[in-house]
């Protein structure tokens, strides 16, 4: 595949790249390859809205599982002047489609089986165009970067562009993930759409979610039903509620349910064990990471930051998980970082658990 040169490994790239390429998003690409071969249906059509290099629509003709028409389409000249090189090069009949329009000019032509938008930054300017675009039982998948909103550096900017406070502390990716799906189920209820999360991650510097699209106002309702705050106890534990007391530390309001679904993670695993395609290590780490942690709580605590507070060294993170569950409560690793957990204990089990455990 031709890539514009780049010097970038890790982390987000500068819009003033020629045409975007990142490597660090391989992860990305990988997950939305193995999502269509467990997902995807033969005939369905797909528009990858947002391609810059066209490497992931590309991925997905060339090692998806369907015969999928796929849409590749930027409004970047240097962009689809790539697209088409990298697509001239295949024997790929009619299947594939390079496009170089506008999306929020393209976005009403037409109603596909899955839309997916990985912009620079926050994708909230094209959530509407992109929800009413894609068809009932459809998927539409978001990419966000704007991390710095979302993890509270920028709370006026969250709570603008998301409509919703994040939270400035240990749980903070968690809770920037969660005010990202929130916002986008809130903005599908707007149409009678119910937009279900059914896969959602934390990588490094990006957010990304996928959704599952049902029509009916009823299904849309039941998901609204689903929000609610993270409160910052006083004793520096989390804790749910469904409206903050007046003075209290909070994020939200924000999706409380499910991020993910395990039968999509369970089938998703047995199909990168099961191929010969070349998915990296990180991307299935990822995928049973997401799994051993979906039925935890919807906050996270940071070892060193309980090292800090408690005035210890930062305990073993799969150490101090497995002594919670010892003592009966709900524990697990986070999938993003080696530092997180996940627990119900209150903050004295935590406090006293980590000071016995320095001994
Ligand atoms: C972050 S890059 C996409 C990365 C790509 N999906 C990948 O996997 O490498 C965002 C792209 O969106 C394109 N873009 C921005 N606004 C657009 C719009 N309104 N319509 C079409 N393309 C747009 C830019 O030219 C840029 O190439």
């Amino acid at each position: 595949m031709f890539t514009p040169s780049t010097k970038h490994l890790n982390g987000p790239m500068a819009r003033s790249e020629p045409v975007f390429y990142n490597p660090a998003m391989r992860d990305n690409r990988d997950v939305s390859v193995l999502f269509e071969r467990v997902i995807a249906e033969d005939g369905w059509n797909i528009l990858d809205g947002l391609a810059a290099s066209g490497a992931k629509g590309l991925r997905l003709y060339e090692e998806g599982k369907h015969d999928c028409d796929i849409v590749i389409n930027d409004h970047s000249p240097k962009a689809f002047d790539l697209i088409h090189k990298n697509t001239e090069h295949w024997d790929r009949g009619d299947r594939i489609t390079p496009s170089r329009r506008g999306l929020h000019g393209l976005l009403p032509e037409k109603k596909y089986n899955w839309v997916d938008i990985d912009p620079f930054g926050s994708p909230v300017d094209f959530l509407d165009g992109s929800i009413r675009a894609v068809k009932s039982k459809g998927i539409l998948s978001i990419t966000a970067t704007d991390t710095a909103p979302l993890c509270g550096t920028y709370p006026t900017t969250c709570i603008r562009r998301y409509g919703s406070r994040p939270l400035h502390s240990g749980t903070m990716h968690d809770t920037g993930l969660r005010i990202l799906v929130g916002n986008t189920i809130r903005r599908a209820a707007v149409f009678d759409v119910a937009a279900i999360p059914i896969l959602s991650y934390f990588s490094g510097h990006y957010f990304r979610s996928y959704f599952r699209m049902k029509r009916g106002a009823k299904p849309a309702d039941a998901l609204l039903k689903q929000f609610g705050f993270i409160i910052r106890t006083k004793d520096e534990g989390y804790k749910i509620e469904s409206r903050p007391e007046k003075g209290e530390v909070h994020g939200g309001p924000l999706w409380l349910g499910s991020l993910n679904d395990t039968d999509l993670l369970t089938d998703m695993i047995s199909e990168s064990e099961g191929s010969n395609m070349a998915i990296s290590p990180d991307t299935i780490k990822l995928l049973h990471d997401l799994k051993a942690e979906i039925h935890s709580p919807p906050y996270v605590y940071m070892t060193d930051e309980i090292a800090s507070k408690c005035k210890v060294h930062p305990p073993n993170t799969k150490l101090f998980v497995e002594a919670l569950k010892e003592k009966g409560f709900n524990a697990s690793t986070v999938h993003y970082d080696t530092k997180g957990l996940r627990t119900d204990a209150d903050w004295m089990t935590i406090k006293e658990l980590a000071q016995l455990m320095h001994k």
